[in-house]
């Protein structure tokens, strides 16, 4: 790795003074007297580009994480030329631009500075590759934190932290290991409660440096490509990693069973033992929606072949998990074994379609199948070739959702672990070698194999999952965070990394539940299924080196609380599946580490373990054995212990009682948590009334569900349901006010209300203006009614 100090030393080159000034509407061009061309892009008023030349040339522009459909536009711009500087202002901020050496200053409307140039851009050329080390520094001021990157198993404030974004396969990574299994080059800064964002769209490897060698600056630099990024003002955290998402995009809605429970090993074979697996499920009643086949129900690791001893009739054997609730999951890796009487390897070899060194011959790579052969997957031909791959698996076979791996790419036997930096790419159109592309490579298979999938499970909704990603990936496919370790540790590092993760634009995320290597203990594995079933992408995973990870493989008492939280997965599904519209939506990240939840204490810009599940619910994991509990510090406002009603004032660092069979949650005052009843399997019972728990404040609190099919694209003609309420509490009355859009019909009628913390006790009943006898709809005593119709009004009364 190249630090900072070193390529100083090497002879770094700056902007000169300005010499040519241009404004062409959204965009304005700076250029120095030796060469250099800025070209600034307003995106919006809060979103700007920044894009370096040197030698007056710009690269063709092209990028493979941006989304098709940006909201672009701004209010305002205004360009003014003063004495030493060029003055940029929309309706949010303004960004200085000096005459003498191109440096930025970014400021709000107060001047107060947000985002400043140390050094600002400066390069220096590479002599071996050609073309330019690109480089940014940027001042760091005291009491500034960093957020994002991505997967990064470090503290989720990164400040004093250098990191690299090089999509790398990691078995086994340790807490603060550089790189891992994607690039997400986009951190959130904040300074003085306002937050900012930085993407530094370049695809090779990526840099970034958080003060860590010099304590007052902050820089990125890239082994080659432009120095192109893109800053968002915030001032919320929020709206900057909403920024973000917009510009890369967010995936359709998953299928509901994807947001259920999935069981995974390496490998479950033969068709008897899956069937035994899936027949356990039933007989113990843990619900289940998804069980994965790992490479050995492969034919020799060939991809897109079945083992037809351990798997006769794979297509029977799909259908009958169907029955009974279960989707199937088969694994894909992008090694393609050398064999001449392999028709896949074949017709890549036909067509051209394997990458080659820089001198011609095809790239070899050492991978489960022994030596293989990779797709070129950034050209487009091969995309719609591969995509093609998947019909019989799943046009015939029946199988649900598909899983890559292994698409760093990985490479066995080789120190690198990957391919070799002379591979060439088609990089859609602009040739380049394996610098450029590898980080995009798995990105581009995985899209690939969401656009064959999703042709062929049309009209159902495709389930796709993905272990290397760029920015963007997003938006084809779910991801876990690869081969993680069975120790308490981990357990750590999966809660940081899905919040961090969430906070990169990318919220289908979950952790091999329980370890992939090693074996965790009941207790571990109890915890990690605490925290797991709290996160979108939930599913047990594992190495199979060492044992059974089932639920049920630990003991009855181990089992019982699997089951109890599984459960309770099941039970959230409607505020899943909520927090899931909301995020494709609005860009809202599904998890929220406490700082993007609450910037302005500061009590949160440290905290690594306790997290916002939705916008409502309160997570802290117990990370440690043998605990009863733990300290954790809960947000200002008001919150309700799931467990007991405690109701407990945040800003304070508190013991919470969790012995083995809790893990500490809270629910937000006034929140109303829908919840649908347990169910083996998504779509095992018709919702015959939608419960909601309701949180009692004394004040106002707006919550919503959005339902649909479950499946399928109706919902994108209007057949869906939202369901908006209003909750305003008074001392003694309580009304709830129900908006309702779309128009997919709920096959339920009837809600179950269940009030927590109501401090009166209920005399009166309205519902819709009329008065209704409380004796009909009161069941269990005080806290729970049953309102049979689609209210808009619901009204209680104290007595
Ligand atoms: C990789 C994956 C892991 C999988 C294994 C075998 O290590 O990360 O999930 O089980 O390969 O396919």
């Amino acid at each position: 790795m190249i630090t900072n100090t070193e390529v100083e030393k090497r002879g770094n080159q700056h902007p000169s003074h300005i010499v040519d000034f241009k404004h062409d509407n959204d965009k304005i061009y700076f250029t120095t007297h030796n060469g250099v061309i800025l070209e600034l892009t307003i995106l919006r008023d809060s979103a700007i580009r920044f894009r370096y030349a040197t030698e007056h040339v710009f690269e063709p522009d092209f990028s493979y994480a941006l989304n098709d459909d940006v909201s672009l536009g701004y209010n305002e711009l205004e360009v003014k030329e003063e004495i030493p500087e060029y003055v940029i202002t929309t309706s949010k901020i303004k960004i200085y631009v000096q005459k003498a050496d191109l440096k930025i200053q970014i400021v709000d409307l107060d001047d107060v500075v947000i985002c400043e140039d140390e050094l600002g851009f400066h390069w220096e050329e590479n002599f071996d590759y050609g073309g330019n080390i690109v480089k940014m520094s940027k001042v760091c001021h005291s009491g500034e934190s960093y957020y994002g990157m991505g997967d990064k198993a470090s503290h989720t404030n990164l400040k004093g932290k250098r990191v690299n974004n090089w999509v790398t396969d990691s078995y086994a990574y340790g807490k603060d290991q550089e790189p891992l299994y994607k690039a997400i080059p986009f951190y959130v800064g904040l300074k003085e409660n306002i937050a900012y964002g930085v993407f530094f769209d370049n695809s090779f490897s990526t840099y970034f440096d958080f003060a860590n060698e010099k304590r007052n600056v902050t820089s990125f630099w890239a082994d080659g490509g432009e120095m192109n990024y893109y800053f968002f003002y915030g001032p919320k955290i929020g709206q900057v990693v909403e920024a973000y998402t917009d510009l890369t995009g967010v995936p359709e809605l998953p299928p509901l069973w994807a947001l259920g429970f999935h069981q995974s090993k390496w490998s479950y074979y033969p068709e008897k033992k899956v069937k035994e697996l899936a027949s356990s499920f039933r007989k113990l009643k843990i619900p289940c929606d998804a069980i994965y086949l790992d490479i050995d129900y492969m034919e020799g690791f060939r991809c897109f072949t079945w083992n037809n001893r351990r798997f006769p009739n794979p297509k029977k054997m799909v259908e009958e998990l169907e029955k009974d609730g279960f989707k199937t999951v088969t694994m894909i890796d992008p090694g393609i074994k050398i064999d001449r009487d392999y028709w896949v390897y074949q017709q890549a070899m036909d067509n051209g379609f394997f990458c080659r060194r820089a001198d011609g011959p095809h790239f070899k790579g050492k991978v489960w199948p022994g030596e293989c052969k990779f797709p070129d997957f950034t050209n487009p031909e091969v995309r719609e070739w591969w995509g093609g791959l998947y019909k019989e698996m799943i046009s015939d076979m029946g199988v649900h959702g598909v899983w890559n791996d292994m698409n760093e790419p990985a490479v066995m036997e080789v120190p690198t672990k990957t391919a070799n930096l002379d591979v060439r790419h088609d990089y859609d159109g602009h040739p380049c070698s394996h610098r450029k592309a590898h980080n995009v490579y798995g990105m581009q298979m995985v899209r690939a194999t969401y656009d064959g999938v999703k042709k062929f499970t049309f009209p159902k909704r495709p389930f796709v999952l993905t272990r290397a990603a760029y920015s963007g990936t997003q938006r084809y496919c779910a991801t876990w965070t690869g081969d993680n370790v069975a120790t308490w540790e981990h357990l750590w590092i999966a809660n940081v990394q899905m919040q961090r993760m969430c906070m990169s634009g990318y919220s289908f995320v979950g952790s091999d539940i329980g370890g992939f290597a090693e074996q965790p203990n009941g207790e571990l594995f109890a915890r990690w299924v605490q925290l797991g079933i709290f996160h979108p992408f939930c599913r047990v995973h594992s190495s199979g080196d060492h044992g059974e990870q089932e639920p049920w493989s630990f003991g009855d008492e181990i089992t019982d609380i699997v089951r109890k939280f599984i459960e309770l997965r099941y039970q959230l599904l409607p505020y899943l599946y909520t927090m899931f519209y909301k995020y494709i939506n609005n860009g809202l990240p599904m998890l929220q580490s406490l700082v993007l939840y609450d910037q302005e204490d500061t009590q949160t810009h440290f905290r690594t373990d306790e997290f916002l599940f939705g916008e409502q619910i309160l997570v802290c994991p117990v990370q440690e054995p043998n605990a009863k509990g733990r300290r954790m510090y809960l947000p200002k406002g008001k919150w309700f212990n799931f467990w007991n009603d405690e109701v407990i004032e945040g800003g304070v660092e508190k013991w919470i009682p969790a012995d083995i069979d809790e893990i500490p949650v809270f629910v937000k005052e006034g929140a109303m948590i829908p919840k649908y009843p347990v169910q083996q399997y998504v779509g095992e019972k018709e919702i015959k009334e939608l419960e909601i728990d309701v949180y009692y404040t004394e004040g106002i609190e707006n919550s919503s569900v959005y339902e649909d099919q479950q499946d399928g694209y109706d919902y994108k003609k209007g057949r869906y349901s939202l369901r908006k309420f209003r909750l305003r509490g008074k001392k003694n009355e309580l009304i709830i006010q129900q908006f309702k859009d779309g128009n997919f019909i709920t096959p339920y009628t009837k809600f179950k209300m269940t009030f927590h913390g109501l401090p009166f006790k209920i005399g009166s009943i309205e519902i819709d203006n009329e008065v209704v006898n409380p004796k009909d709809i009161k069941l269990n005593g005080n806290n729970v009614i049953e309102v049979s119709k689609d209210f808009t009004e619901l009204h209680l009364t104290g007595q």
